[in-house]
């Protein structure tokens, strides 16, 4: 029986990534406005990869670790 990770949401403030593509797809916005107005990135950081690869391919869902270097 295998373990799979499952990455969709900023931790620190419980913001789905799910959530926030609907927001940036009603209005899109900057990294820096994301983190005004939803917190994400503002505490630990690690989800800012996860939310760079967002905006890139519209993933919301991550099975992988992804680290600052790799988007
Ligand atoms: S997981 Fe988003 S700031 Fe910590």
């Amino acid at each position: 029986m295998g373990s799979r990770i499952e990455i969709d949401r900023c931790v620190c403030y419980d913001v789905r990534f799910e959530t926030l593509k609907c927001a940036l797809d009603e209005r899109p916005r900057t990294l820096d406005e994301i983190r005004s107005e939803f917190g994400c990135m503002d505490c630990c950081g690690m989800c800012r990869p996860y939310i760079e690869r967002m905006l890139e391919t519209g993933e919301t869902v991550f099975h992988q670790i992804i680290l600052p270097q790799d988007v």
